[in-house]
């Protein structure tokens, strides 16, 4: 089974709805696929998602609030086939944290969006409730993307 890791920076807003869109997708279209997220930073550790985002995949029919807050580690390299970053920053400190020996394959999320390629997901954190949709809009082209291209892989 593919298993696949969102992180973003305090995994309570994008990386949690990253993980949302994907199991959503996976699910929609019957592909079996382990997904998690993780932060960067490690001042959410064990805390729910952004009460805004929460809110956002509740819009989706999805519920996240169950999601806790944990940090990435070195091991995650070992266990997932897949890191995605999802803005540039994180994808620099990802690289610092990723282990000589890792085997994940590291990227930038909307790399996998025809178009949208070496462009971040905007932090929604500091903004308003509207950037949580423009949050959702992004992961959900990202996670039918992943979806297409594992689907293609397994045939
Ligand atoms: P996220 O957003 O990386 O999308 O989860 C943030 C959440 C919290 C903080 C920064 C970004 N923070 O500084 O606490």
């Amino acid at each position: 089974m593919p298993a696949i890791l969102f992180v973003c920076l305090g995994n309570i807003c994008r990386s949690p709805l990253a993980e949302a869109a994907l199991r959503a997708e996976a699910e929609r279209t019957g592909l079996d696929v382990l997904v998690d997220s993780a932060g960067t930073g490690d001042w959410h550790v064990d805390c729910p998602p952004d009460p805004r985002a929460v809110r956002q995949a509740m819009r989706h029919g999805i519920d996240i609030s169950t999601y806790r807050g944990r940090q990435v580690s070195a091991a995650d390299f070992h266990r997932f086939a897949h890191v995605f970053a999802l803005d540039g920053e994180n994808l620099k400190n990802l690289r610092r944290i990723r282990p000589a020996d890792g085997t994940a394959k590291l990227a930038l999320l909307m790399d996998m969006v025809p178009g949208c390629e070496g462009r971040g997901v905007t932090d929604p954190y500091y903004g308003d409730e509207a950037g949580f949709a423009q949050t959702w809009d992004d992961v959900t082209r990202a996670a039918r993307a992943i979806v297409a291209e594992l689907s293609s892989i397994r045939g």
